[in-house]
């Protein structure tokens, strides 16, 4: 089939990358010429493990094509994906400008029969605006369809090539059949395509991550409650998950939750619980919760200096919401990192992937470093925030020549605490009790 994307971000560009893949005929659209131009040239401009291959193989089969026009890009398109952003409003609601932009553009250009498809995270009602935004100006027949995306960002292809299930929202049986036809190669192992009407395939993506973000925040809390009564989180976390009504995953307790998708879809939902006067009580508390939580570790880390940040060396490893990806949107990181600034504080840090990202937002405040250990030299702490594998098994000995104190703030509960405890460290986690190293010189206050 030939199929037009628009919006070639995370999701457009492993969108249109995996359906050329499964054999289609694929053109990305996008407005930044810049992104455009480097992918004509062969460069990706996202980290996604596993792209690349794909990447590379399509474009040089010719099944993968990318512009800035528009017109160009849908001008035989029998699907049109919308991959477009939807950030938040000021009041929280998803900004529809982008979508209905190009709904707008689009009614005009089409010239045959097409189903265009919203994979973007909209609210409910949204299909009925893009159609009515399109048959402004549309001479042809054309179907909207609402097919929100699950994927997850540094597992992206997988999620895609393999999702668990797709949700398609219409009500045209043509449309349906097309959609249909498009996934068939990536459900052949028997995952579900479920048809629904558009308004709960809207619907069903903000529960999705609503839900996934209310399962991190649940754990957090109950983490916050194991440092007062003494109990160790990742012990309560084991002994819930292998209860498979529970099940293991997005019980990691840690400092908040991050990224671009389940701060702004979980507020995006409590706005549409407003919009139909509902009181979604439980999303209200959610947000309250991981907002507290991502300042989790800077009371600590003023403790343990007795509120004198000034000019102390603070190493930061991780800067990326979550690991293999490079996208910094909502991380905890950003927030840390400007109070630790604000403090008066010098910021050392590494990510392996995030920190061009970072570079363009926080310039020379902070020193970037090649390695992680780099960024330990001569430091006073190191803080974590996110899990890459590389930070799990540090050389902790070579950690102690470079620091000036042995001393952690780890956001994601990397070690355990026998193993710190034993290389005598002090050692700060979330939902375990602190280890408290004998010989350290500062004064240390127990959380
Ligand atoms: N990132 C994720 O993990 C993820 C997962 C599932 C769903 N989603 C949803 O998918 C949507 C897209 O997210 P993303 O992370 O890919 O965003 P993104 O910001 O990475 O990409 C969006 C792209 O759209 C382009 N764009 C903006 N206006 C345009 C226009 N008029 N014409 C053509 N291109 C235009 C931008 O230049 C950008 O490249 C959002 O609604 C998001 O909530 C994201």
């Amino acid at each position: 089939m030939k199929i037009a994307v628009v919006g070639t971000g995370y999701v457009g560009l492993v969108t249109g990358t995996c359906f050329a893949e499964t054999g289609n005929q694929v053109i990305c659209v996008d407005i930044d010429e810049n992104k455009i131009g480097r992918l004509n040239k062969g460069e990706i401009p996202i980290y996604e493990p596993g792209l690349d291959v794909l990447f590379d193989r399509n474009v040089a089969e010719g099944r993968l094509k990318f512009t800035t026009n528009l017109a160009e890009g849908i001008k035989e398109a029998q699907i049109i994906f919308l991959a477009l952003p939807t950030p938040p409003g000021e009041d929280g609601s998803a900004d529809l400008k982008y979508i209905l932009k190009v709904a707008d553009d689009l009614g005009p250009l089409l010239e045959r029969y097409a189903v265009i498809v919203d994979k973007s995270t909209v609210p409910v009602g949204t299909a009925e605006k893009v159609r009515a935004a399109i048959a402004k100006s549309a001479k042809v027949e054309f179907d909207v369809v609402s097919n929100p995306e699950f994927l997850r960002e540094g597992v992206a292809v997988e999620d895609f090539m393999k999702p668990d299930r797709v949700v398609v929202g219409t009500n045209s049986s043509k449309a349906q059949k097309t959609m249909e036809k498009l996934y068939a190669p990536l459900v052949r192992q028997g995952n579900p395509v479920i048809f629904m009407d558009e308004r709960s395939a809207e619907m069903t993506k903000y529960a999705a991550n609503s839900f996934l973000a209310m399962k991190i925040t649940f754990m957090n809390e109950i983490a916050n409650l194991c440092e007062r009564v003494g109990a160790n989180v990742d012990d309560i976390r084991r002994g819930i998950g292998t209860d498979s009504r529970i099940g293991k995953r997005f019980l990691f307790a840690g400092i908040g939750y991050g990224g671009s998708c389940f701060p702004k879809d979980v507020q995006a939902l409590a706005k549409t619980s407003r919009d139909y006067d509902y009181d979604f009580r439980i999303l209200n508390s959610v947000m309250a919760v991981n907002e507290d939580q991502k300042k989790r570790l800077m009371p600590l880390v003023q403790d343990y200096f007795e509120g004198e940040l000034k000019d102390k060396t603070i190493a930061v490893w991780g800067l990326a919401f979550k690991p293999y990806t490079d996208d910094i949107r909502e991380a905890p990181a950003l927030e840390n990192i400007k109070a630790l600034l604000s403090a008066g504080a010098k910021v050392t840090v590494y990510d392996p992937e995030a920190m061009d990202n970072v570079k363009r937002i926080l310039g020379d405040q902070v020193t970037f470093c090649h390695t992680p250990y780099a960024a330990l030299d001569d430091a006073d702490a190191l803080m974590i925030f996110t899990e890459w594998p590389q930070f799990r098994t540090p050389d902790f000995e070579k950690m102690d020549k470079l620091m000036k104190n042995k001393v952690v703030f780890d956001g994601r509960n990397l070690y355990e605490l026998d193993v710190m405890r034993e290389m005598g460290y002090t050692y700060y986690s979330i939902g375990r009790e602190a280890v408290l190293s004998l010989d350290s010189e500062q004064l240390v206050v127990s959380n």
